[in-house]
This record gives structure tokens, sequence and C-alpha cells, in this order.
């Protein structure tokens, strides 16, 4: 059996007192279509309980009263361990630089947050200055860091995460307006075998990421905008989804995951589902991710850089 994902042990979420629709910067966002506070609260509670019962630690960030979103924690920014450090940068995370200003007021929350918690904090731009990058187009696959660009990151972040982090960034092109981030598209499963939904990327990126996935599981743009399945977290053999088809079901039975299914709805009017309600951080760099002297980028059509 193919080995699990080392990484996704330690999540921080952040608790959803502040989460409503103010403003749209995405197709599911409609101000005139709030979420129920307490509805949202117990789905949360419900996510939480559920990823701790499968021994995830989940430390939780305070939310700020002025940020609708920041309760979609995976976008705060990148965290990556160097154990092999000393000093400052053992623990780092690279600040997501929120594309819409409208979220750009999170991420200094988000730093004193992780600076208290022992992170060296760095930024790729910030306030409105240089290369965007959210961190929910961001996952550990083979080795590698794949990144989706486009809708939020800039294809210009990519060398910068490859220089920063010293590792080799593989960038996949967003071209569906509906699957904005990379987590709503591709979900790592174990060593060789993750979800994709290719009708997210343009062609080139979506050959490119098929070649690279051993053993993909291919969901239709149906599946993925229908159900948000593409957005969960996985837990050893264990995945926690917001919903599953049965295809999909069948296949990760066959392969050996449980499944299991909390309902997070209410934060689909905000358009995030499990996965932007967690932000792994233990992605750790010479285990999830190969050290790679100088770091290297490569884009569909360009040849490694
Ligand atoms: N309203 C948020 C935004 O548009 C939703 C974020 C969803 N998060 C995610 N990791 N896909 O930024």
């Amino acid at each position: 059996m193919t080995a699990t994902l080392e990484w996704g042990q330690h999540y921080a979420m952040v608790e959803p007192s502040a989460f409503r629709v103010d403003y749209a910067i995405n197709p599911y966002m409609n101000p005139a279509v709030q979420p129920d506070p307490g509805r949202a609260r117990a789905q949360w509670d419900e996510l939480v309980a559920t990823l701790r019962a499968f021994g995830v630690t989940v430390d939780v960030i305070p939310a700020l009263p002025e940020a609708p979103d920041m309760v979609y924690a995976m976008n705060l920014g990148l965290v990556a361990l160097r154990p092999d450090w000393s000093g400052p940068g053992r623990s780092s995370v690279l600040m997501s630089h929120m594309r819409y200003p409208q979220r750009r007021i999170e991420t200094p929350a988000a730093r004193a947050w992780f600076e208290s918690h022992g992170f060296a904090a760095t930024h790729i731009g910030r306030e409105g200055i240089g290369a965007h990058f959210e961190s929910g187009d961001a996952f550990p696959f083979q080795g590698e860091l794949v990144v989706g660009y486009g809708p939020r990151t800039d294809e210009l972040a990519l060398k910068q995460l490859a220089d920063d982090l010293g590792i080799q960034v593989r960038g996949a092109r967003i071209v569906h307006p509906g699957m904005y981030h990379l987590d709503l598209a591709f979900c790592p499963l174990d060593a060789d075998h993750a979800l994709i939904c290719p009708s997210a990327f343009d062609e080139e990126s979506a050959a490119a990421l098929l070649d690279v996935i051993p053993q993909p599981i291919i969901l239709s743009e149906e599946e993925a905008l229908g159900t948000w399945c593409a957005n969960s977290v996985v837990v050893g053999r264990t995945v926690v989804m917001p919903a599953c088809p049965r295809r999909v079901r069948n296949w990760l039975e066959t392969l050996g995951f449980e499944v299991v299914v909390v309902d997070v709805s209410e934060f689909h009017l905000g358009g995030g589902s499990i996965r932007c309600l967690t932000n792994p951080l233990d992605i750790t760099i010479g285990r999830d991710l190969e050290i790679v002297s100088g770091g290297s980028v490569v884009v569909p059509g360009a040849a490694a850089a």
C-alpha cells in the first residue's frame, strides 16, 4: 500500500465568530445571502471535533472582528519547517499576499499569531506591492510544491517561493473562475494518489499535472463544483470531506481510505469548504519537500529554471 502523507497531523483554524459575506470576491459570495451564525459555529465545532478524534492537533487562531473571510485559514500563509536548522527559520511561515485588498487586513493579525507561536514570518509581497500569493494555492506532492496561479497567486510568486524555500515549485495555471484556488481542484491523498479536476487548469497545466501524479483520481467539473470534494483534509488513511460522490467514494474505499463526511455548507456561502478552513502547520522541507539548492521552477511549456 502506498505510504500515507506525513504532513496533515497539525492544523491552525480561525474561529468562525466573525464569519460573514460582506463583499463578493468569488462567484459563490453574495452579501444578500448570509450564513446562519449558529449553524456555522456548530459545523465548525464538528469539524474541529472530528479532526481531533482522528488524532490531529488543532490550534485555534482568534478571529479579527473586521475580517469576515479570515475563517478560511488555509490562505493565511504557508508553513515550512526545517528541523535540520537551528535558530530562526526552523519554523517559518511565508505570509500570503492576498489578491483582494478586502482580505489584506488578515495578514498582520495572522502574522502576530504565528510569531507568538514560534514561527519566523517572511513575505513575498505585501500591502498590494509585489507578487500576490495565497497559500490555498500551494501543496507538497511528490517532493515538489505544486502551486496554482492565475486567479489569486501571480506566476511571479513561483520563483520567489522556490528561492526562499530552496525547493522545486511546479506551477499550474488555473483558468476556471469557480476553482480559483488550487485546493478546490487538487488534493494530495498519499505519496502516489491525488484527487484532481483537470478542467480547473489550462490544457498544458492539466496535462503536466496528470503526468506527475502516478495515480490520479479524476474529478469531473460537476463533482468538484457541486460537492467541493477536492476541498478535503487527509489524515493518514482518513479523508475528511464536505461530501463525496458515490463514484469517488468507491475509488477511495478501494484504495483503503475511510471517508468521513462533515457538513460545512454554511462556509460554502463564502466560497470555501473543509480544506479552506484549515492550515497545515507541519509541512516539512527535507521530508515533504525535497531540498533543491537555489530552488527551481517548472511551469508548463518552459524548461526547468
Ligand atoms: N471568501 C474567500 C476568498 O474568496 C474564500 C477562500 C476559500 N479558501 C480556499 N483556500 N480556497 O478568498
